[in-house]
């Protein structure tokens, strides 16, 4: 198996529309509720750059894009700026390969790069093992958890903020 890890291009917008609607229809890792669309994807992609807060990571294997890391605005008060929320999907027949552990620590290699990130946060729906594991091995804390802090298919949900000290 050769997976690639490289940066977010637009035409990678329709494998990332499906493998995040996969969970949104059918998990609780993503409180997203409605499908998205290409278009949704495409203004969503505008958002990144190579050097700036908000970054896109893909994997590849065979010319087929396997899953995404990217960081995204955590909050929209102006004060938390320094401050990114993490995010990582993987298409489903492709998780516990080690994919997840490559793409994350390519995107964390890079926030401490970049010049004005001071934190990450994950935010994981529990209970999400894999997921939990991943962000614990790439050293994450845990900040906290939001006690039932969602709403979904007819029942409340725990969410666990890890938080990323970025040490600068
Ligand atoms: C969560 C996710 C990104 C992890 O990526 P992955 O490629 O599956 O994980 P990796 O194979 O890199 O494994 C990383 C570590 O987690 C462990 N792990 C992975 N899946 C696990 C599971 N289901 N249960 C327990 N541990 C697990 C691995 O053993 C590994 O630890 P180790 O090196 O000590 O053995 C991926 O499974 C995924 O996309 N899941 C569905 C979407 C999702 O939940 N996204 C995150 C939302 S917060």
């Amino acid at each position: 198996m050769q997976v690639s890890i490289r940066r977010g291009r637009e035409s990678d917008m329709p494998a990332l529309r499906d493998i995040l609607n996969h969970y949104i229809l059918n998990s609780v890792v993503t409180f997203e509720m409605v499908e998205l669309s290409l278009e949704n994807r495409k203004t969503w992609f505008t958002q990144f750059s190579e050097t700036g807060r908000y970054q896109l990571f893909v994997a590849e294997e065979k010319g087929f894009v396997v899953g995404y890391a990217a960081s995204l605005r955590f909050h929209q008060r102006p004060a938390y700026a320094p401050s990114v929320m993490s995010s990582i999907y993987l298409h489903p027949q492709h998780t516990g390969k080690g994919i997840g552990e490559r793409i994350y620590t390519e995107l964390m290699e890079n926030m401490k790069l970049a010049e004005d990130v001071h934190r990450v946060y994950g935010l994981v729906v529990l209970p999400n093992p894999g997921s939990e594991k991943l962000h614990e091995k790439l050293g994450f804390q845990v900040a906290g958890v939001l006690n039932e802090g969602g709403y979904k298919f007819g029942e409340y949900h725990d969410v666990r903020m890890y938080e990323h000290r970025l040490g600068k």
